[in-house]
């Protein structure tokens, strides 16, 4: 059984509080906000002022994937905008480890989440601190692109350490996930998947969402 995230970068963003209704009474386990600042990403999407509007609507947890530069700056923002989980990216601090911290201090879950170009051997020092690892299985920036299937070595990998060293992460996967992609994460040892596009291009998303937790 796999973890759902709807990711709302594809939704309707005039009905943003609709959509975000309709995910959560059809079975998303997790709203994934996908923030974009036109210089981590080259995309802009919305902020902490967004977020906070959703809080009416809200039913399920709120995960915030950070891509923007000097995340660090804005982490209460996003907390206080109701976020429960927080994922920063590696490449996006110097200070990884300060940076966690923050996030846990803040109250929030934290998660940290790596780009496909990016080793695991970059956040070995902290996996013992996180609650989600996030492997991109897209570069990050946009919707609806394809998974990277050398992102699933790294996923059977993270699972592998968790193991080995007794380590709670869970295992997050996020960009082109389908039926076939998010069965391969899952067999891999994937726990959430994060899914926009094919949920929003569904003609019924509670049975697509479905398909996918029965991974
Ligand atoms: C990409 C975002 C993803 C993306 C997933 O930069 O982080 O969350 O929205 O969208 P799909 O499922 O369409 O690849
Ligand atoms: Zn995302």
């Amino acid at each position: 059984m796999t973890l759902v995230s709807c990711s709302m970068l594809s939704c309707d963003f005039s009905r943003m509080g609709e959509e975000l209704k309709r995910v959560s009474d059809t079975g998303a386990d997790m709203a994934h906000l996908d923030v974009m600042d036109g210089a981590f990403v080259p995309n802009i999407t919305f902020g902490a002022p967004v977020i906070k509007k959703l809080l009416p609507y809200k039913t399920i947890p709120f995960e915030t994937h950070l891509m923007i530069e000097n995340p660090e700056k804005y982490i209460s923002d996003f907390r206080n905008a109701g976020s429960d989980i927080i994922i920063v990216h590696q490449e996006a601090t110097n200070h990884l480890d300060r940076l966690v911290n923050q996030i846990k201090e803040s109250g929030a879950k934290a998660g940290v989440a790596l780009n496909p170009g990016t080793s695991l051997h970059s956040v070995e020092e902290v996996l013992g601190d996180i609650d989600i690892l996030l492997l991109m299985t897209v570069n990050p920036g946009f919707g609806g692109q394809k998974y990277i299937p050398y992102v699933t070595d790294k996923i059977r990998r993270a699972a592998e350490i968790r193991k080995e060293r007794g380590f709670n992460y869970l295992i997050e996967c996020d960009g082109g996930v389908d039926g076939e992609t998010g069965k391969t994460a899952a067999n891999a040892g994937c726990d959430i998947l994060v899914s926009g596009s094919y949920l929003f291009k569904s003609g019924n998303i509670g049975e697509t969402i479905r398909g996918l937790k029965s991974n």
